[in-house]
């Protein structure tokens, strides 16, 4: 159970069970793979990844951009995780050399991992406790580490979608660039790049103190 929203655990999220049955035919239906992948190439050099990075890929649905992840980092590692069993069996089944780990980022009980990248790709509005899951995701980065929050359409174009496809995912909002202060600051991250345009969202932050974190010091 999670501490900072509204209480409901993974094992009572609809979500679970929606993207559970999204997931066999989620390449087919989501967004197209081919021009996902090449929008991310268009972009790259604006996640700022870099070969012997560790990246930890947050909502990684059926690991459509894991192995191109793996790509940019490698000899860096990339840790992909999910809380929906169907997704993470599709994304292992890619053969990709990346940890695939089912988690709940809502209610994540690891010790704190140190990546240099904590990518959330598509997948934040769906998170049903932010502040927790911010939490968990601060958590997880180095000191130095960065903060990318990403969708290829506008904060507005994502809710909407969201909103057509109702049921348990039909009031999943992605908050506009201007919440985002607020809403990483509450984790102890601040904004250093904030895009918000009808085909592109991408927030990034990092820690407001670079210093580790009081009895969070990593093996690293
Ligand atoms: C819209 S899909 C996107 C998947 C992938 N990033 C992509 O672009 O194809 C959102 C993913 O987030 C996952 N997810 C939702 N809430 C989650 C949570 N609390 N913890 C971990 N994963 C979650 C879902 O299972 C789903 O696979």
């Amino acid at each position: 159970m999670n501490h900072d929203g509204n209480g409901i655990a993974a094992a009572t999220d609809p979500r679970v069970a929606f993207f559970d049955q999204q997931a066999p035919r989620w390449d087919q239906t989501g967004p197209d793979p081919v021009v996902t992948l090449r929008r991310l190439g268009e972009l790259e050099g604006r996640l700022g990844l870099v070969a012997g990075m560790d990246v930890l890929e947050v909502g990684c649905g059926t690991g459509q951009i894991t192995g191109w992840l793996v790509e940019r980092v490698r000899p860096g590692r990339v840790v992909a995780w999910d809380f929906s069993p169907a997704m993470l069996a599709k994304a292992r089944a890619r053969g990709v050399d990346a940890d695939f780990e089912l988690r709940d980022i809502c209610e994540v009980r690891v010790e704190a991992r140190r990546f240099d990248v904590v990518l959330c790709f598509q997948a934040f509005p769906h998170f049903r406790d932010r502040v927790a899951a911010m939490r968990q995701m601060a958590r997880q980065l180095k000191p130095s580490g960065e903060l990318v929050v990403m969708h290829l359409l506008g904060s507005r174009q994502v809710s909407a979608i969201h909103h057509r496809v109702g049921g348990s995912v039909g009031g999943d909002q992605l908050p506009p660039a201007t919440a985002w202060p607020e809403l990483v600051g509450r984790a102890g991250l601040r904004v250093t790049e904030a895009v918000d345009c009808e085909d592109l969202f991408l927030i990034k932050a990092r820690w407001v103190d670079e210093s580790p974190r009081r009895g969070e010091r990593a093996s690293y």
